[in-house]
């Protein structure tokens, strides 16, 4: 699926942008299901919105959301009756978990055979399928996201994680695309991580970052519509805000080697009758 020279590209950089990955048919199958899945969003099923505690019922809201399809809303859509200040698709930041496993149109991108041929590509030799989210990036209120290496979010020991990030529009400077330190990938993984409390109900960082990054080094990831964005679980990336009048909608999966240790703390766990899917054993076909 990709040349030995793209690999050695990722190898070396820690990133990969592989363009044209999925066609304009499945993107707007995606963009049309996630449409959808809004919509049919009940905003009043869902009580953490308007209650007084909302921080605690928020956590509880996300913790729980591994081996589910949830709707997560840009801090400020709200007011303080909890009440949308706008329209709930032009408030939301992300949908996820699970994606990946519950969704039928996500699940045909997710375990799809050219996705699986790149994973073995880049020598994952049995990667559970974890997370999936589809991100908004609204236009004007899209927010930054700090510099970060998703494998303190996604910990295995050893460190495994690999992003598939794909673009569901032109992804560029403008509207705050991927930016990423090139070679960072290479360096020790930071200490911190995010991990599940005791009590199964909070999360909290542990740990302080092993070196400080000099941000200057980041480069920019634009990616056109379609393409995918490999990115090494070490690999030290962010986003800037979206000022511009154009979304960035991706769809992301992370991806860990099986053969790894999945702690107990991490803060995404799966109940034992719904564990992560191998890749290699389940691509639809
Ligand atoms: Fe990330």
């Amino acid at each position: 699926m990709i040349s030995s020279s793209q690999v050695t590209q990722f190898q070396d950089q820690g990133f990969l942008i592989i363009p044209d990955f999925l066609n304009a048919s499945e993107i707007e199958i995606l963009r049309k299901r996630i449409q959808q899945i809004i919509c049919e969003f009940d905003m009043e099923a869902v009580s953490i919105f308007s209650t007084t505690e909302q921080t605690k019922t928020a956590d509880t809201y996300f913790i729980d959301s591994g081996d589910k399809i949830r709707c997560f809303f840009e801090e400020d859509a709200f007011d303080n009756q909890g009440k949308l200040v706008r329209p709930k698709e032009q408030a939301i930041n992300k949908v996820g978990h699970a994606l990946h496993d519950l969704d039928e149109e996500f699940s045909k991108i997710s375990y799809k055979q050219d996705l699986a041929e790149v994973a073995k590509d880049i020598g994952m030799s049995d990667p559970l399928m974890v997370q999936s989210q589809y991100i908004f990036k609204q236009p004007r209120i899209g927010g930054k996201v700090v510099a970060h290496q998703d494998s303190t979010f996604i910990y295995t020991d050893p460190p495994s994680c690999m992003g598939f990030w794909m673009a569901m529009e032109d992804a560029t400077v403008e509207n705050g695309c991927l930016m990423a330190i090139p070679g960072s990938h290479r360096d020790p993984l930071g200490r911190r991580r995010f991990v599940r409390n005791i009590d199964g109900q909070t999360t909290r960082f542990v740990g302080t970052e092993a070196t400080e990054w000099d941000l200057n080094n980041m480069v920019p990831l634009e990616a056109k519509s379609g393409s995918l964005v490999l990115l090494h679980g070490s690999c030290v990336h962010m986003s800037l805000e979206n000022r511009s009048p154009k979304s960035r909608h991706a769809f992301i999966i992370h991806m860990v080697e099986n053969e790894a240790r999945w702690p107990q703390d991490n803060w995404l766990q799966r109940p034992p009758d719904k564990p992560f899917k191998k890749l290699y054993e389940s691509v639809l076909l």
